[in-house]
């Protein structure tokens, strides 16, 4: 087949195409694949790395339109189109020609545009338009960390408290303080937290894992089943709550005060405890402490900190169950590789291998028993460690 056979065939298959929501999630991913072998194939130079170079001004240009509400303006009205004078406010017609080109506007005739889905995303009632608010803060750092590693000797940042994120910004404080002190943000990257579970037919850690046989069988409802440390606002104990609304036993959510204050909708059927995971766990004996995407916030000093006020609490019965990326030796994800870098940035952070989960864990008291791993797992996929004291 030539080129342009090449090119027509994959016209006529885009046009045949359901929506993404429509399209069976292992088939869409093997797709999503093609096309990122398709484009490597036959991208230059030149435009592969427009792409990576020009990245941060796209990413200003998303920041700027989330600040003045620009995508706000096609949710909330009747009409679709606007001309490009009344979306003119505050310069953003300069940017109107790059979200055009970033796929976020349609152009259309008299100089008039029309949000697409994707532009969508980016309205202030969207969870992705409270993550361009919370990386912002991050991408400060990121644009600085050339000079910081450099700096330092390229040395791989471990100190929580004496990172890039605090020389960035002249601070001692570690960032989640800074975030506790930053309303807007810490809002931001709550509600981003959410983000993962709009995981487009992913199951969930709880769909995997034998919750009848390890967590439920034999409770009553007193027992605490299980507690989320750190849990943010509760994505994951409402989902299993909902999940499992029949079964006995006590659901506690734990994180600190400036987040569970945040939360003004009380969920029905789950505890909400104000905890700082440094000081001692306050429930004993629970069947399971669960901690989904917070470890990998810390380095390991401050990890086996946490793991040990875990293990302290725990019955012979109890288990530990992390929610994390384990990063494989091999063929690991961009998205894996990203996370990293941004734990460094802002954390002093990282992603772990097995091994480094392995090493964390018995260094902390715990053996490693299984990793449970989704079926189809894909970006932003993590897997379970269930983990006991030795
Ligand atoms: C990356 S978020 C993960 C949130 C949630 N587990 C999830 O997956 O959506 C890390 C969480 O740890 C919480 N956290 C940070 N320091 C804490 C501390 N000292 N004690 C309790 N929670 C803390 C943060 O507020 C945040 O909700």
């Amino acid at each position: 087949m030539n080129v342009t056979e090449t090119t027509n065939l994959i016209e006529v298959a885009v046009a045949g195409l359901p929506p993404h929501d429509q399209i069976k999630r292992k088939e869409r991913l093997a797709l999503l694949k093609a096309c990122e072998q398709l484009k490597r194939a036959i991208e230059t130079p030149f435009e592969a790395t427009q792409k990576i170079l020009f990245a941060p001004h796209q990413t200003a240009g998303v920041r700027i339109a989330v600040d003045v509400k620009l995508f706000d303006i096609f949710a909330t009205a009747k009409e679709t189109e606007f001309y490009s004078s009344e979306l003119a406010g505050k310069n953003t017609v300069r940017w109107l020609r790059m979200f055009t080109g970033m796929g976020l506007l349609e152009e259309r005739p008299n100089n008039k545009y029309k949000a697409s889905a994707l532009g969508l995303a980016f309205a202030s009632s969207s969870p992705y338009a409270n993550a361009a608010v919370f990386l912002g803060k991050i991408h400060e750092v990121l644009a600085k960390l050339p000079a910081y590693l450099k700096d330092t000797g390229y040395r791989n940042p471990v100190d929580a408290f004496d990172g890039p994120f605090q020389s960035v910004n002249a601070t001692k404080d570690h960032y989640f303080t800074w975030l506790q002190a930053n309303p807007e943000v810490q809002r931001a990257f709550n509600y981003t937290m959410g983000i993962p579970r709009l995981s487009f037919g992913e199951e969930q850690w709880f769909d995997f894992f034998p919750v009848e046989e390890k967590l439920l069988s034999g409770t009553s409802t007193d027992t605490v089943v299980l507690v989320d440390i750190g849990g943010g606002r509760g994505h994951d104990l409402r989902e299993f709550r909902d999940k499992f609304h029949s079964a006995s036993g006590r659901l506690i959510l734990q994180d600190l005060p400036t987040v569970i204050d945040d939360i003004t909708d009380q969920p029905a059927g789950i505890q909400l405890m104000k905890h700082d995971f440094f000081t001692v766990q306050p429930v004993k004996g629970a069947r399971a402490y669960y901690l989904r995407t917070v470890l990998h916030d810390w380095p390991d000093n401050q990890a086996r900190k946490i793991l040990e006020m875990i293990r302290l609490a725990m019955s012979k019965d109890s288990i530990l169950l992390l929610y994390e990326i384990v990063v494989p030796d091999a063929g690991h994800s961009l998205w894996a590789a990203d996370m990293d870098i941004n734990l460094m940035a802002s954390l002093a952070a990282l992603e772990r291998t097995r091994k480094q989960w392995v090493d964390l864990l018995d260094s902390s008291g715990f053996e490693l028993k299984a990793v449970w791993e989704p079926k189809n797992s894909a970006l932003g996929s993590g897997s379970l460690l269930e983990a006991v004291p030795k």
